[in-house]
């Protein structure tokens, strides 16, 4: 949700700028641009479109100058247009601006700064910093800065150019992610750590409201109080190509590939001889009344998931919120409670309100997060890394599956500590956790052709129901939104019983209905509903490890492998995933960056 960067050190910024735009395009891509300054001031391009865009306005090279500021737009306030791309100036070009998040005051801070003679050229609530600075600019930039976060609210990652500094700029942040990169005579500002990894390992993170100064020679972090603070720099053991597509079309597909090596990651070493071991977590399932799982989106379809698992094997009551509307709910919470809060990015903004809601009312709050060191990870209680590695598609793939994979280690751990699962089930559901990788790989390889047959067939349908009890409900929930974010064919997802209470009246012949019947006990249930829209004319894709079962009333089938039946989820996520991805495919789709969509919604 909109990516910056910065630079300042010994080589020209606006090839650095733009390369770590390239890498930060998929947090927004409607408008793009970079801020430099030099002898005769800051120079400001920005251009509506995509980077390809600015590209051609810069031609790699201008503006020259060694120190800059650069940023990548998903628009929030004013629609994409070259006014209001960033970087904004103040009203005497002397202070240039990137942010990302949002000042939620901005409409009063306007007419403050109207009152005092200000006009403005966008419609944005950034443009009001650039002018707050010149404003309150009184010789000192941190005296500015600091009066200026006096006044904004909201969200905010910043990087600030002011003229004449020598190589210096600035960079402040509340609730929107910021890294700082230290390199040898460079330094770097980027809104996350892949973004600059080429140039540097060494990173870190300001916290809430904290000012850095970055110079080439050092970089400097005040505290609220004016005081210079140690921060501890972490050394990234990422990949510098962890951000390249390595011969995949798309990150998305790449991403799909990598889901059992991900997987692996996640479980493996937390499988040990004595049990499952969760880095050193405290929990134990007899101290918890109840769990609530909260997230947004894919990240919410993980919890879903994993709610059927946690209640069936620990016997514990699971329920599961979306963050947005957890946040203001006045939720039921104390200190029994474990509000397990499930987010990659680890930046989404109702996700982190939701899980400072849950610690304000008493609950234990644990983190299920991808990104290493995002806020929600250093604010929760406790924190369970995914292990994913960086995850750049907006469509989440294993981002997804390796949060349904932890949660069924949390299950797991749970039901043992609770005494609700017997030895043999607990070892069977283990050892066959920890084949989930090779069988994954082994599935994803076989179903990949088949996959896209069926995108081949069926990609100009208009609209698709996917239908599916218990667990299959969950993985429906998140089949339907890979389709419907990427290929932009409408799509539903329904708990199979409930359809005819009043959607069946949708179906009519053609329809494309995605039947899941991969839980045994459910089985015989979706199959009467698959009967039920098959004989008002859908055209039915069954997904089960059954087909005999079901292959009957189906015109397609995919076939999921033997395993046990509670992870199933995770190989019917792997085929929903390539269906949506070769029917997006299809239709043309720009499958890593759907059309109003950006990764890591770092605004409500
Ligand atoms: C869909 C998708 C989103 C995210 C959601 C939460 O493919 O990626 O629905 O799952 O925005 O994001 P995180 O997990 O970063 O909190």
């Amino acid at each position: 949700m909109c990516g910056i960067v910065g630079y300042t050190g010994k080589n020209q910024a606006t090839p650095i700028l733009i390369d770590g735009l390239e890498r930060l395009e998929y947090r927004g891509y409607d408008s793009s641009g970079i801020a430099v300054s030099n002898d005769s001031g800051i120079e400001i391009i920005k251009s509506k479109g995509r980077l390809f865009e600015l590209k051609k306005l810069t031609n790699g090279t201008k503006p020259e100058g060694v120190t800059g500021i650069g940023h990548t737009r998903w628009a929030t306030h004013g629609g994409p247009s070259d006014e209001n791309s960033h970087p904004h100036y103040s009203r005497d070009k002397k202070f240039a601006v990137v942010h990302n998040g949002i000042i939620e005051n901005y409409l009063e801070l306007r007419e403050f700064l109207s009152e005092r003679g200000f006009t403005f050229r966008s419609e944005t609530d950034t443009e009001i910093v650039s002018m707050l600075l010149e404003y309150y600019y009184g010789g000192d930039m941190l005296d500015a800065i600091i009066k200026l976060r006096n006044k904004i609210k909201g969200s905010y990652a910043l990087g600030i150019l002011h003229d004449g500094e020598g190589g210096a700029f600035y960079a402040l942040r509340k609730d929107s992610p910021l890294v700082i990169g230290l390199g040898e005579g460079e330094n770097f500002i980027a809104s996350d750590i892949p973004a600059i990894l080429p140039y540097t390992r060494k990173f870190i993170i300001p916290d809430e409201k904290e000012v850095a100064v970055i110079t080439p020679e050092k970089v400097t972090v005040y505290n609220r109080n004016k005081e210079t603070v140690e921060k501890k720099i972490t050394v990234s053991d990422l990949s510098a190509d962890a951000a390249e597509k390595d011969g995949f079309a798309h990150f998305m597909l790449k991403e799909i590939f990598e889901q059992p090596g991900a997987i692996k990651k996640t479980v493996h070493d937390r499988i040990t001889p004595d049990g499952i071991k969760l880095d050193g977590v405290k929990l134990n399932g007899n101290d918890i009344r109840k769990i609530y799982m909260v997230a947004c989106g894919s990240a919410y379809h993980a919890g879903a998931v994993g709610k059927y698992f946690i209640e069936k094997l620990a016997r514990l009551e699971v329920e599961t919120d979306l963050a947005s509307e957890f946040r203001y709910r006045n939720p039921l919470l104390g200190s029994d409670c474990l509000t397990v809060i499930i987010s990659q990015s680890g930046e989404t903004a109702d996700s982190l309100a939701a899980l400072r809601e849950a610690k304000r009312r008493g609950s234990r709050v644990l983190a299920v997060v991808n990104v290493v060191d995002s806020s929600i990870a250093r604010e929760a209680d406790d924190v369970l890394y995914t292990r994913a590695g960086p995850e750049i598609a907006v469509a989440t793939t294993k981002g997804y599956t390796t949060q349904v994979a932890v949660l069924y280690l949390l299950g797991l751990k749970l039901a043992h500590d609770r005494g609700t699962v017997s030895a043999d089930e607990y070892s069977s559901l283990l050892s066959e956790l920890k084949r989930v990788p090779e069988k994954l790989g082994a599935f994803i390889d076989e179903i990949n052709p088949q996959a896209q047959y069926l995108a081949g067939k069926y990609y100009p349908a208009q609209d698709a129901y996917f239908i599916g009890r218990g667990a299959d409900w969950s993985a429906a929930l998140e089949g339907a939104l890979k389709l419907k974010e990427i290929s932009y064919i409408h799509a539903e997802a329904y708990a199979a019983g409930e359809l005819k209470h009043g959607t069946i009246s949708l179906i009519e012949k053609n329809s494309l209905v995605l039947g899941i019947a991969a839980e045994p006990a459910l089985r015989e249930k979706t199959l009467s509903n698959i009967k039920e829209v098959r004989s008002r004319g859908a055209a039915v894709i069954g997904v089960t490890d059954s087909p005999d079962s079901i292959k009957a009333e189906c015109d397609d089938m995919i076939t999921l492998p033997q395993t046990h039946p509670a992870l199933t989820p995770l190989f019917t996520a792997a085929a929903l995933q390539l269906f949506a991805y070769y029917v997006a495919a299809a239709r043309g789709g720009d499958i890593d960056k759907p059309r109003n969509l950006a990764k890591s919604v770092t605004v409500e």
